[in-house]
């Protein structure tokens, strides 16, 4: 950021923005929440933002074949909401608060087929840059970095092994982690990583200045211990956490 507070994602940031980009179950969602938690500062999980509209879509019982021609004022009055908290961000849809479901079979098979639409990124864009001006942000997803934030205070990029990702997708869900469920695991997440990474608009990729963290071997609080040590690491005054 520039002592103006001027940045190319536009005027009136307030605070320093640290972003954590990464691949599915590569462990972005928890150690963000921690990470702004342990500095309190707030949190905004922008899957949740793609999860919404997804969801959205669904229960009006749009085809998913006329997504990918899906414009501003169809995204518009699909009416949903993002509004500002004191840890991030609450999600409504038609005044319906959001949460459980957002995290659907239904919801998690179709959302990266809906990412991939040019107007629902730009959509979404002006959103998640809004979340920037109500304060110091931890912005978690697969372009934070790269496309929203490009003039973030640290940018995080986690990696870890698939096999790793797949069990730790399997624990969430307290399911077994045998060898078939292992090997089923890998495959979804490499499909997805695969649709993430060779969509035209905004990839998945690292951000030339993020630092890269493997998290195949840490805990979570050893991930947590990193980051918030980079964080407060920061210098130069409008960066100071
Ligand atoms: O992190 P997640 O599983 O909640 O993300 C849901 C989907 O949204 C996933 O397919 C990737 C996509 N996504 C994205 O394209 N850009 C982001 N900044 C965040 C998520």
């Amino acid at each position: 950021m520039t002592s103006s507070g001027r940045t190319r994602e536009g005027p009136s940031r307030r605070g320093p923005v640290i972003t954590v980009d990464g691949p599915a179950a590569s462990g972005k969602s928890s150690t963000a929440r921690e990470v702004a938690r342990r500095l309190g500062i707030r949190h905004l999980d922008s899957g949740a933002l793609y999860r919404a509209l997804t969801y959205a879509l669904l229960d009006e019982g749009v085809p998913q074949e006329e997504w990918v021609e899906l414009e501003a004022d169809d995204l518009e009055s699909l009416q949903v909401q993002v509004e500002p908290t004191e840890e991030g961000i609450r999600i409504r849809h038609r005044d319906r608060p959001l949460d459980s479901e957002l995290r659907t079979a239904r919801v998690t098979a179709r959302v990266s087929s809906l990412a991939s639409v040019s107007a629902v990124r730009s959509w979404l864009l002006r959103r998640q840059r809004e979340a920037a001006r109500h304060g110091a942000l931890v912005a978690e997803g697969r372009d934070m970095g790269s496309v929203v934030f490009p003039d973030a205070d640290l940018k995080i990029f986690l990696v870890a092994d698939l096999e790793e990702r797949a069990r730790r997708r399997l624990r969430e869900r307290g399911e077994e982690e045998g060898p078939d469920a292992v090997r089923d695991e890998a495959l979804r997440l490499a499909r997805r990583d695969r649709d993430d990474e060779t969509r035209s608009v905004a990839p998945l990729r690292k951000a030339e200045d993020a630092v890269e963290v493997d998290t195949t071997g840490l805990t979570l609080d050893e991930q947590v211990d990193r980051i918030v040590a980079m964080a407060r690491g920061l210098t130069g005054s409008d960066a100071q956490i």
